[in-house]
C-alpha cells in the first residue's frame, strides 16, 4: 500500500468514527463540522451544531442530552454569535483553543484557555462538560478549558456554581432570551459575595428573588431544598472557592436545574414512561418569595390575606398605602430603641434570613457571642447561626434568649455555631426580603449626630443622576431660594418630574436643617403634606428630592392681584381646609407628632389641583418627650407669623402653628401680608386690625359649620 492510501485510509476511518460519533475526543486540527456530533464515553450526552427550533436558521455549536428524545440542550457555545447557515466548524488548534470558524474562515467563538500546551485534546466528558486538557492529564485541577466553568441557562450535575476565587472565575446562570434564541436573556442568577454569601437572581439590575444564605443544610429561602432520592448537594465556601452543587444519585434518573426565559428557577427531572421533562421544584414557591415584596421590616406569610404583615412592634410606614396593598414602604417601630438601653432581642422561628448583603460573620464564634457582638454594636439588628446543623444539638442545653426588654428586638433560634450578623438595611430598592424563614430587625443607631445613609430609612438618589436630571444644577431649572440652598426643578430619565432642594455646602446650619428635615418628613405621610421621594449624600453633597409641585407656592397667588382673583372663595376655602388637615395630622395624628414652626405662605405648595401641601421641615421640631407642653429654643421662624410668645421669651408649642395658621388663614382672605399691612387710621398689622378681628370670628364660625366664607 503506498503511502498516499494509507493516508486517504485512515483520514476516512476518523472521519467515519467522527460521523459514527464513538469517541468523545478531538484532536488539533481535528473538525467538527455541521451534521457531525461526538459522543460522551457513555453515549449520555452529545455535541454538536444544531438549530434551537425547526423554523430558525441560526445554527449554534451546543451540548444536549443524547438518551432522552425531547431535545434538551444544556450548553451553548456561540450563544451571541449564532451562524447563518451550516458552514461552521469546530476545530481545536494547536495552541488548545476551540473555534468555531464560519465560511469565510473567520473565527465567530473561542474558548477562552490561555495556556498554551503539548498535546491538547478537547473530551466531552460523561457530565455534559466538554473540557481541554493535556492528553495524558485526566486531573480536573489542569484543565485549561471547560464548558461548566461558562454555564448558560442549565446548571447540571457535578458543576461547581459559583466562585473559583483562585483562577478569578464566576460561574452563573443566565436566561435565554426565549426558547429559540440562546442569547443572553433579562435573567441572571448569581452568587452575591457581599457579607454572607448568597444567591440573587435579577432581572436586570432589579433583585427579584433571594436564595438566603446557606444554614448548614441548606439555603435559608429554599425550604423545598430537602434530602432527596435524586440527587445530593452541597456547599463550599473557602479561601479558594465559594459553590453549590449537587450530584445525581443514580445517572438512572436524570435532573437539571435551569433559569427559564421568565425568571423562574426551575429543576425537571426526565420521567422516561411520559417522555417528558416534569417540573420537581421551583426555587420561587409563591408571591412571598417576590424580594421585599413586604418591605423593610415587613414580614410576608402566604396564608395570611393580605400576606404583607409588619414584624411584632413594628406597624406600616404607609398605613394609606399598607391598606392600598401597596407594602413596599415597609413598616416602622412603634418605639425607638435605645443603644446600650436594656433592648434586647425577640426571636423569629421559620422564617427565611433577610438580604445578607449588609451582614457580618465570624465562623468560630458561637451564637451566644454572636449575641453579645451584635448587641455592642449599635448599627446590628440581628444575628443568626450560620450552621443550623451543629447549632441544634447543643440548643437544649442553652437557656433560651435572655428577658425582652422592649418588644421590639427580634433575634433567632437559640441554636449555637456560628454567627451571622444582619446589619439594618438600607431602605432603598435593595430592601430586605421577608418571606418564610427569616431572622430579623433590631437595633438601630438613634444618636442625633449620627446620620449615615443607613439612618435615614429613605431612597437614595445617585449623585450624577440628579445632575443629570437638573441639567447640572443649571439656572435655567432653577425654581427658587430656600432658607438653606436653591431649589431646581428636576426630571428624571422615566420623565417623571422632581424638585430638587439643595442644601448649601457651605452652611453648618444646613447640615443639621437637613438631618432635621429627612427625619421628619421621611416618617410622614398625609395629602397635605409634600412627599419626600428620597435624598441624595455625596461626600459633602446634601440633597432633598421632592415631588414636584407645578402650581409653586400660595404667595404666588394670594399676594399676586391678578392671580388671587382666580381663586375664588371655594378654592381659597378649601385651601385652607387642607392646610388645617395637614396641620392637624401633624399635630395629632402622625406617629412623630411634629410642631413645624415655620408655617407661612411660600411653605404652603400647591400640586397641579391647587390642593395645598405644607413642605420645609427645616425647623420642624418632634413633640416627644414634651407631651405637647411648650418648649424653649433658639427662636427661628419668620417675622410676622411667629406667636408673640415664642418671638419674645422663644416659648413654643402646638399653639405657635395654630398662631401661623391664623396669620396664614388671614392672608389667603384679605391677600394682604400680615407683615408689611399699612392702615390709614393705625399702626398694627393685619392681625392687630379691628375689622379683621370682628371677621377673623365669624370666619372661624363659618368654617366650622363647613358652609363657604362669603363676604
Ligand atoms: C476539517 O477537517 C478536514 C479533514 O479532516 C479538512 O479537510 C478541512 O479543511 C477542515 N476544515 C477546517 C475548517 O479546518
Ligand atoms: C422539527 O422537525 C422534526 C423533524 O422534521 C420533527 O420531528 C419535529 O416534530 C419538529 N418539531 C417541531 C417543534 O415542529
Ligand atoms: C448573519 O447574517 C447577517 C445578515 O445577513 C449578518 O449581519 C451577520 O454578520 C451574519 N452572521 C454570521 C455569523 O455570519
Ligand atoms: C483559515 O485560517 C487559518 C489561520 O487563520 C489558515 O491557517 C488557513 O489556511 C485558512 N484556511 C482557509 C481555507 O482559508
Ligand atoms: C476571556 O478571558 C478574558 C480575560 O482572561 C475575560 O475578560 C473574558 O471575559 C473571557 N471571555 C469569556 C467568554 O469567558
Ligand atoms: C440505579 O437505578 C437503576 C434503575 O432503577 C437500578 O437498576 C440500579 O441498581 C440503580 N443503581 C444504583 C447504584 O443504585
Ligand atoms: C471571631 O470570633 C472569635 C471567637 O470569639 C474571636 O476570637 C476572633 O477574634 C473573631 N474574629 C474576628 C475577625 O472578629
Ligand atoms: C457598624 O458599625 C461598625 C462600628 O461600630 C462599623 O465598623 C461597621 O462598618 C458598621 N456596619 C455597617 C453595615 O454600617
Amino acid at each position: 500500500m503506498k503511502p498516499l492510501h494509507l493516508f486517504l485510509f485512515i483520514s476516512t476511518i476518523s472521519t467515519l468514527w467522527l460521523t459514527s460519533t464513538s469517541i468523545s475526543t478531538i484532536t488539533p486540527n481535528q473538525n467538527i463540522s455541521d451534521g457531525q456530533t461526538i459522543l460522551s464515553d457513555d453515549e449520555f450526552f452529545r455535541m454538536g451544531f444544531f438549530s434551537p427550533s425547526n423554523n430558525s436558521i441560526s445554527r449554534y455549536f451546543g451540548i444536549w442530552y443524547n438518551k432522552i428524545s425531547v431535545t434538551t440542550v444544556v450548553w451553548v457555545a456561540n450563544r451571541q454569535t449564532p451562524l447563518n447557515d451550516t458552514s461552521g466548524v469546530l476545530t481545536l488548534n494547536d495552541q488548545g483553543i476551540l473555534m468555531i470558524i464560519d465560511r469565510t474562515n473567520r473565527s465567530i467563538w473561542s474558548s477562552n484557555s490561555s495556556l498554551t500546551t503539548n498535546n491538547p485534546v478537547a473530551q466531552l466528558l460523561d457530565t455534559g462538560n466538554l473540557v481541554i486538557r493535556n492528553e495524558n492529564n485526566l486531573d480536573p485541577d489542569n484543565y485549561f478549558w471547560q464548558s461548566f466553568d461558562y454555564p448558560g441557562n442549565t446548571f447540571l450535575p457535578s458543576m461547581k456554581y459559583g466562585f473559583d476565587f483562585v483562577k478569578g472565575l464566576d460561574k452563573y446562570l443566565t436566561s435565554w432570551k426565549s426558547d429559540d434564541d440562546p442569547s443572553i436573556g433579562e435573567y441572571t442568577n448569581r452568587f452575591d459575595r457581599n457579607g454572607y454569601p448568597q444567591i440573587l437572581l435579577r432581572k436586570g439590575s432589579e433583585v427579584e428573588f433571594n436564595s438566603g444564605p446557606w444554614n448548614g443544610l441548606r439555603f435559608s429561602g429554599m425550604p423545598n431544598l430537602k434530602s432527596n432520592d435524586i440527587y445530593t448537594f452541597g456547599f463550599v465556601f473557602n479561601e479558594r472557592e465559594l459553590y453549590y452543587k449537587y450530584e445525581l444519585v443514580n445517572n438512572s434518573v436524570v435532573s437539571r436545574m435551569i433559569l427559564n426565559t421568565e425568571g423562574r428557577l426551575e429543576r425537571y427531572t426526565w420521567i422516561e414512561r411520559t417522555l417528558r421533562w416534569q417540573l420537581y421544584v421551583s426555587g420561587q414557591m409563591d408571591d412571598c418569595d417576590r424580594y421585599s415584596l413586604c418591605g423593610s421590616y415587613g414580614v410576608c406569610n402566604i396564608n395570611d390575606s393580605p400576606a404583607c404583615g409588619c414584624l411584632s412592634g413594628f406597624e406600616p410606614r404607609f398605613p394609606e398605602e399598607w391598606r392600598g396593598a401597596d407594602w413596599s414602604n415597609g413598616c416602622v417601630r412603634q418605639a425607638e430603641l435605645s443603644c446600650g438601653g436594656g433592648d434586647g432581642f425577640v426571636k423569629l422561628s421559620s422564617v427565611k434570613v433577610p438580604d445578607t448583603r449588609r451582614s457580618w460573620f465570624n465562623v468560630s464564634m458561637n451564637l451566644e457571642e454572636c449575641e453579645q457582638e451584635c448587641l455592642r454594636k449599635c448599627n446590628c439588628t440581628a444575628y443568626a447561626t450560620l450552621d443550623v446543623g451543629t447549632g441544634r444539638r447543643k440548643a437544649k442545653s442553652k437557656k433560651r434568649v435572655r428577658a425582652i426588654v422592649i418588644p421590639v428586638l427580634v433575634s433567632v433560634t437559640v441554636l449555637l455555631g456560628i454567627c451571622l450578623f444582619v446589619y439594618r438595611k438600607r431602605k432603598q430598592k435593595q430592601k430586605k426580603k421577608n418571606e418564610l424563614n427569616s431572622v430579623v430587625v433590631f437595633h438601630e443607631n438613634n444618636t442625633v449626630n449620627d446620620s449615615t445613609k443607613e439612618d435615614l430609612e429613605l431612597p437614595l438618589f445617585d449623585f450624577n443622576t440628579i445632575a443629570n436630571a437638573t441639567d447640572n444644577f443649571s439656572d435655567e431649572c432653577k425654581l427658587g431660594e430656600g432658607g438653606f440652598g436653591p431649589v431646581y426643578k428636576g426630571i428624571l430619565e422615566d420623565g417623571k418630574e422632581i424638585a430638587v432642594k439643595r442644601h448649601s455646602r457651605e452652611s453648618k446650619q444646613g447640615l443639621v436643617e437637613f438631618q432635621n428635615e429627612v427625619k421628619c418628613i421621611a416618617k410622614l405621610q398625609h395629602r397635605n403634606l409634600v412627599k419626600l421621594l428620597g435624598c441624595c449624600i455625596d461626600e459633602d453633597e446634601r440633597i432633598l428630592i421632592y415631588e414636584y409641585m407645578p402650581n409653586k407656592s400660595l404667595n404666588y397667588f394670594i399676594f399676586d392681584e391678578r392671580k388671587r382673583n382666580s381663586m375664588d372663595w371655594s378654592k381659597r376655602y378649601s385651601i385652607i381646609i387642607g392646610i388645617a388637615r395637614g396641620l392637624l395630622y401633624l399635630h395629632q395624628d402622625s406617629r412623630l407628632r411634629i410642631i413645624h414652626r415655620d408655617l407661612k405662605a411660600s411653605n404652603i405648595l400647591l400640586d397641579k389641583d391647587m390642593n395645598p401641601r405644607i413642605s420645609d421641615f427645616g425647623l420642624a421640631r418632634s413633640m416627644e418627650g414634651s407631651d405637647g407642653r411648650a418648649n424653649t429654643i433658639r427662636v427661628m421662624g419668620t417675622y410676622g407669623y411667629m406667636a408673640p410668645e415664642y418671638t419674645i421669651d422663644g416659648i413654643y408649642s402646638t399653639k405657635s402653628d395654630v398662631f401661623s395658621f391664623g396669620v396664614l388663614m388671614l392672608e389667603i382672605i384679605s391677600g394682604k401680608k400680615n407683615r408689611g399691612f399699612r392702615h390709614a387710621n393705625h399702626d398694627l398689622n393685619l392681625v392687630g386690625h379691628k375689622e379683621g378681628d370682628h371677621k377673623k370670628q365669624n370666619l372661624h364660625l363659618v368654617i366650622l359649620n363647613g358652609a363657604h366664607p362669603t363676604t
